[in-house]
């Protein structure tokens, strides 16, 4: 069995597991963010990318998202767990809670943002953007390791580089918001389309603009998920005994059917 990984800000690589290779892949789309890393639990093999590149070198609209669904199909992973380093829209989630989102909100443009943008013309539903069976594992995992989390939320993707206003992070909050990142989008429709589960656990590293008196550092968010790596390391280890038992999804594999226009 495979499952990938996308490892987003401060965590490029997985501790705890053993490295088999690194693969290079070349895609129709361009080249992925990096190589992809291969680890070896048990039966499972985990695909894992580092979305900014190793050496964070990628900006989040930047990031060539479609190559790097495109690449963990093309290597025959057909669920993926992807963690997201946030920023907090509420007061009570602070920083270092742990959300399994359940739905987000799109202020990302000018990102290839689809594989469907000629000759085929597919509207995908995406009204529960995350695979619910895959969401239920995560939160089992966290549950079983004793580890806080919020489950559901509403993640509001930004285009970045820059943070938000304080306007706009109180704009967030008041449309439904819990937590504010750059990268969600396009990646989850675009697993989607492809046909991949996809579920996420988003860290928080800070409170989003004019929530906190402090002003915002990347040195903050960069320290923040780097201490939470050790928690997401034991859950992507805990994935191979999880994954065994997990029942097969009816819902993401056969996302395009009957969406053809
Ligand atoms: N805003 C947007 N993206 C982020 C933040 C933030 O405050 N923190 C980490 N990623």
């Amino acid at each position: 069995m495979n499952i990938g990984i996308i490892g987003g800000s401060g965590l490029y690589n997985i501790e705890g597991l053993s490295f088999v290779e690194k693969i290079n892949i070349n895609t129709k789309y361009g080249k992925p963010s990096d190589s992809y890393k291969i680890y070896r639990r048990g039966s499972l093999n985990y695909y894992f990318l580092a979305r900014h590149g190793e050496k964070h070198s990628i900006v989040p609209h930047k990031i060539n998202y479609r190559a790097n669904i495109a690449g963990f199909k093309e290597l025959g992973v057909n669920k993926i767990v992807s963690f997201c380093a946030v920023g907090s829209l509420d007061i009570k989630y602070t920083p270092s809670t742990i959300m399994v989102p359940d739905n987000a909100i799109d202020f990302t443009h000018g990102r290839d943002f689809t594989f469907f943008d000629e000759k085929r013309v597919f509207h995908i539903d995406i009204s529960n953007p995350f695979c619910s069976i895959l969401r239920n594992l995560l939160g089992k995992i966290l549950h079983k390791n004793k580890i806080t989390f919020v489950d559901g939320g509403v993640y509001v993707c930004t285009n970045g580089p820059r943070l938000e206003t304080a306007a706009e992070v109180k704009m967030f909050r008041a449309l439904g918001g819990d937590i504010v990142g750059m990268t969600l989008f396009p990646e989850l429709v675009l697993a989607r389309e492809a046909e991949l589960c996809y579920a996420n656990m988003s860290v928080v590293t800070n409170f989003g603009a004019g929530i906190s008196k402090n002003k915002l550092t990347t040195a903050e968010v960069k320290q923040n998920m780097k201490n939470n790596n050790s928690i997401i390391n034991n859950i992507v280890y805990a994935l191979a005994d999880e994954l065994k038992g997990i029942e097969s999804c009816s819902v993401c594999p056969m996302a395009l059917n009957d969406t053809k226009a």
